[in-house]
């Protein structure tokens, strides 16, 4: 079997890929906001895995070391993570249409979940990273899962790294029972999920006024008229706790005009 000498090498391009993919997917998010559109994507988390690990697995699935590149498919491992389980096939969707990467295979454990419990959407892509001198493919793993998949999915994998894989059995119906209530919290929050959503933009919709307000608080001190500024400081203190979203607006306008009103003096 084939060694391999130099790891730094053989890992560029799966650490360029990770990096590069994270950037793409926070970009889609970063899009989604700026529009002020609800955004499938939550956040992102992506690793390259671990030499340790690469040659644990290797060895379980008797992958030879000069194959690793075209047989162990999670080297380069990206997570998606979404607030709603109905999200996950808009993110799906997304990566479908993409012209960077071509998708290999997927796999379902949502519709088909795991004897462990596990839920996630994988998708094992081919990714061209452009090296100095040339173009390397690699593979890449997605797994796309809500933040109650990411928890259950998250602790299990602490228990088997602690437990080497052998987890007593008490600890298992335990561990399945929680993967029934992550479960369930998914199904009830998508069952509100509009309302959730209604909450969160009324939440954008204040914070983006607010910090509408700071600044035209700071603009009348840029422009001497500190007694102004400090009075609607006072009132933007009074509204901040329970304030409606037009009494934020009413604000803003007002000092809107009076920077107007200071500016033609
Ligand atoms: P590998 O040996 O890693 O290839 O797992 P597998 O062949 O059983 O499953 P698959 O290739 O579909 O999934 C790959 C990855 O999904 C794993 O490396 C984990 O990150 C994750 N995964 C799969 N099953 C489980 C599970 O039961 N629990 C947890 N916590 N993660 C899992
Ligand atoms: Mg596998």
């Amino acid at each position: 079997m084939a060694v391999i000498r130099d790891w730094k090498a053989f890992l560029t391009p799966y650490e360029q890929a990770v990096e590069e993919l994270k950037v793409k997917l926070r970009s889609i998010r970063k899009e989604y906001r700026r529009k002020n559109e609800y955004s499938p994507i939550e956040f992102i988390t992506g690793r390259v895995k671990e030499v340790s690990s690469i040659l644990e697995k290797a060895n379980k699935f008797g992958i030879p070391i000069d194959r690793l590149q075209y047989e162990m498919e999670d080297i380069a491992g990206i997570r998606v993570m979404c607030q709603f389980v109905d999200d996950i096939e808009k993110v799906v969707e997304i990566l479908r249409k993409r012209t960077d990467m071509q998708i290999m295979y997927e796999k379902d454990y949502i519709a088909n979940v795991k004897e462990s419990g596990y839920r996630s959407y994988h998708m094992i892509i081919k990714y061209p990273v452009n090296m100095a001198e040339d173009t390397k493919e690699i593979l890449a793993e997605f797994q796309i899962r809500t933040l109650a998949m990411n928890f259950w999915a998250t602790i299990e994998h602490s228990l088997n790294y602690k437990y080497k894989q052998q987890i007593p059995e008490n600890i298992k119906d335990k561990l399945k029972n929680a993967a029934d209530a992550a479960f369930n919290l998914d199904k009830e929050m998508l069952e509100i999920k509009d309302e959730i959503k209604d909450a969160q933009k009324l939440f954008e919709v204040k914070s983006d006024v607010i910090s509408n307000i700071m600044s035209s608080i700071l603009t009348l001190m840029s422009i001497g008229k500190i007694a102004e500024a400090n009075r609607y400081q006072i009132a933007l203190n009074k509204l901040i706790e329970d304030g409606e979203v037009w009494e934020f607006n009413n604000l803003f306008y007002s000092i809107e005009r009076d920077i107007e009103k200071f500016k033609e003096a």
